[in-house]
């Protein structure tokens, strides 16, 4: 009944003592009674409750300092904590580190989710990436042509650069694959530290003039170019 946002956890465990449930019939006083959603007949007050939402694709703009998981045992910020309006428990599509924005997908279709984070699929994400100091035609070079972490490969970046003066300089990078903390590590590599990290596509989806902080659902051309993308469509 939470999960189908009629009401709390808390609250739903009162009107299941109440008496005010049945199951396929049947009045359910018992917490901890098994039922399945979309296959019994489960009423409140002998009204159905609404049938499982179908799948559900959104886009935040994740903002710094908050966490890409659904709890944090250091009480920090969670991205799900933005999105509480949702009455649909979906999960991040991937990770974005603690102090990394922008573009994060987020869904409850699994398949979708394992297939674009799968090596496999190679899904391209876009960074705007800002570092300290001028960066040298070495180290941009050096990222084209591909670098190798102390776990393995980090591959080709597609890098252009936006501006770089001797406080600092701005790259747009694109990489196919996932490594944690990637392109933080792949500047370190060549000598530089980032300062500024927002990941402005992901895919064939763009982060646009989203505000940090806020979401939306993705509309249906979006939805299916990335779908082809992760070959579901
Ligand atoms: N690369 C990073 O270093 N951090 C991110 O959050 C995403 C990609």
């Amino acid at each position: 009944m939470s999960s189908a946002g009629l009401t709390s956890r808390r609250k739903a465990d009162q009107w299941i003592l109440s008496g005010r449930i049945t199951v396929n019939g049947k009045p359910v006083n018992a917490l901890g009674t098994t039922a399945f959603w979309g296959r019994d007949d489960i009423r409140v007050d002998g009204q159905k409750i609404p049938l499982p939402p179908q799948k559900v694709y959104l886009m935040l703009n994740k903002p710094f300092g908050t966490i890409c998981s659904l709890n944090d045992p250091e009480g920090r910020p969670l991205v799900t904590d933005l999105i509480k309006d949702i009455p649909i428990r979906v999960y991040p599509v991937g990770r974005l580190d603690f102090d990394t924005l922008g573009l994060l997908l987020l869904t409850n279709d699994g398949e979708f989710a394992h297939r674009l984070t799968h090596p496999r699929f190679h899904v391209p994400k876009t960074y705007k990436v800002t570092v300290q100091g001028a960066i040298s035609d070495e180290a941009l070079k050096r990222l084209q042509t591909g670098i190798t972490l102390n776990d393995g490969p980090a591959g080709r970046a597609r890098t252009e650069l936006i501006n770089r003066n001797n406080e600092k300089s701005i790259l747009r990078m694109t990489i196919t694959q996932g490594k944690s903390r990637q392109v933080r590590r792949m500047l370190e590599e060549v000598g530089f530290t980032v300062i500024h990290l927002i990941r402005i596509s992901f895919g064939t989806l763009q982060l646009g003039d989203l505000k940090i902080g806020h979401h939306r659902y993705l509309d249906s051309e979006e939805l299916s170019k990335l779908k082809k993308m992760a070959g579901l469509a």
